[in-house]
């Protein structure tokens, strides 16, 4: 006994085969649906904190305190490495004169247990003074 198909699933049929060419299968059921692709609305590009604050006298200055030393080797700005970002540590402190000082004092002695278990090694020969500019610098990451 024969099926006749009604007239429209006929079509139905004749559409789905054009776009299914050399299948070489009989049945007509599939359907595919072409996949809608969401392109989520790209977020505005910010800024860096290197671009933002590159003019600042206390970033120059605390850059170039840094560069003499070995901060680089642990820290980056807005990358854990060994020890926290700068941006993470400017998020924690309040650029505060108090925490400018123990944030140095810090640097130069050295120091464990506020971010995890790896110690940042002791910078004896680092003056306060220049430690505290590279605190300062650190602090204005944010
Ligand atoms: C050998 C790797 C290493 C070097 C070199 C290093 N640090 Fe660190 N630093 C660390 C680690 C690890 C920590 C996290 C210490 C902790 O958890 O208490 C840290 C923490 C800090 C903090 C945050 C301290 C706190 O208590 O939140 C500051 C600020 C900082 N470093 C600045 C500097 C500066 C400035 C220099 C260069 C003079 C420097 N670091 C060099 C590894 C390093």
């Amino acid at each position: 006994m024969k099926i006749t198909k009604p007239l429209n699933l006929g079509l139905a049929a004749l559409a789905g085969l054009a776009f299914a060419c050399g299948g070489g299968e009989k049945s007509t059921e599939t359907t595919t649906t072409p996949a809608v692709e969401s392109t989520p609305a790209e977020p505005a590009q910010e800024m860096s904190l290197e671009e933002k604050y590159k003019d600042d006298p206390i970033y120059i200055k605390g850059l170039a305190k840094l560069k003499t030393s070995d901060c680089t080797t642990c820290h980056m700005v807005e990358r854990k490495i060994v020890g926290p970002s700068y941006a993470d540590v400017a998020a924690k402190y309040e650029s505060t004169e108090e925490n400018i000082e123990k944030l140095a004092q810090k640097v130069i002695e050295g120091g464990v247990g506020v971010w995890g278990e790896v110690p940042m090694p002791p910078h004896p020969t680092l003056s306060m003074e220049d430690a505290k500019d590279m605190v300062a610098y650190v602090l204005l990451l944010k």
